[in-house]
């Protein structure tokens, strides 16, 4: 069994930008160092060595929910390699990990992250870029299995915004502030921001922000589909972990085709996604828990599934 990913005991941390630039406590998981297509070798940690830049926990009455706070509050969590690197090193281990069926991903409460680290990236060159094949491992969370959650509080601009739309469902709080102020930069985004933006609000709202930089609120990007839910800033992070509680407590295995087949649509024409859905919604009577589903609901009682 996959063992336990941790931040204080007990306790959510919610208030990232009040905490030293400290090491956060990480305990290492099986799985972690499965090097991925496209991302440069992990480092080896040592059992029980620390992630400096993001805190993680299992949150949850049955701790069911991975959650990832984001934790470098002196750079306003910019995004830098290493943040990245151990981000994506605790989204395979929550995804690896049977108990959990859903993961949170969270910043402080007053910045989700304020994109990616200029002062890393200031003084590379086209060649850098290039022969390094830079960011092509940053959007890994883009193929975790398990549905990811972004509780957004304060700003989440370039690479934050763009790190939150990865997730599959976006809460903020109401105070946050989505931006692609890349143009700002002599630059554009490069973590899929173009195109999951254009997709989420539309081409007008899209190429406004992308083309000016300017911020739009959480209660802007709720109307315009980026975001599902505003959240007082003190209760998101608890809302959030709610929401993937509810998740987890179905099938995670129904769960994970149910995220592939609506991805699907960002992918597929109507004719071909409409032909995978069907495929795997008759996979899904191939399960137990399908059985199970249906029997509780004939038997008038709550459903137990086994994530079989
Ligand atoms: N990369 C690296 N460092 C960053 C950063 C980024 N994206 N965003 C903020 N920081 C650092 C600042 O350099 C500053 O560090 P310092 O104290 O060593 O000077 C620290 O975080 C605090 O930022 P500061 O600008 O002083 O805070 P603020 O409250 O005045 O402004 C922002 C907040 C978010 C509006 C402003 O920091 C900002 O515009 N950041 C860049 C956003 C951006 O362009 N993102 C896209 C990157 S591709």
């Amino acid at each position: 069994m996959s063992r336990q990913l941790r931040g204080p005991a007990g306790k959510a941390r919610t208030a990232a930008e009040e905490q030293p630039e400290v090491p956060a406590r990480r305990v290492l998981v099986p799985g972690l160092l499965r090097p991925r297509p496209g991302c440069a070798a992990l480092r080896p940690f040592a059992s029980g060595a620390e992630f400096k830049y993001i805190i993680t926990e299992k949150k949850g009455k049955a701790h069911n929910v991975g959650l990832i706070q984001l934790n470098r509050p002196k750079a306003l969590n910019a995004l830098c390699t290493d943040l990245v690197t151990e981000l994506n090193e605790a989204l395979q281990a929550f995804d690896d990990d049977p108990a959990v069926g859903a993961i949170v991903l969270t910043g402080g409460e007053k910045v989700f992250a304020a994109g990616a680290d200029i002062k890393e990236m200031q003084s590379l060159t086209f060649q850098d870029c290039y022969s390094t094949r830079f960011l092509s491992f940053w959007d890994y969370l883009s193929q975790v299995k398990k549905p990811v959650i972004a509780a957004v509080n304060g700003y989440a601009l370039g690479g934050g915004c763009e790190l939150a739309m990865m997730c599959d469902i976006i809460y903020a709080g109401e105070k946050a502030q989505f931006a692609q102020p890349e143009i700002l930069l002599g630059t554009i985004p490069g973590m899929g921001g173009t195109q999951r933006l254009t997709r989420a609000v539309g081409k007008s709202l899209a190429m406004e922000m992308v083309l000016t930089g300017d911020r739009i609120s959480a209660q802007d990007a709720k109307q315009a589909g980026l975001v599902s839910k505003i959240f007082p800033v003190e209760t998101l992070l608890e809302e959030a972990i709610q929401c993937a509680e509810k998740i987890a407590s179905n099938s995670k295995l129904i769960a994970v085709m149910a995220k592939e087949a609506v991805n699907a649509a960002f992918e597929m024409a109507l004719t071909e996604g409409t032909k995978l859905e069907k495929k795997l919604f008759y996979s899904t009577f191939a399960t137990e828990d399908r059985k199970e589903g249906m029997a509780a609901f004939v038997e008038k009682r709550k459903a137990s599934f086994k994530d079989q």
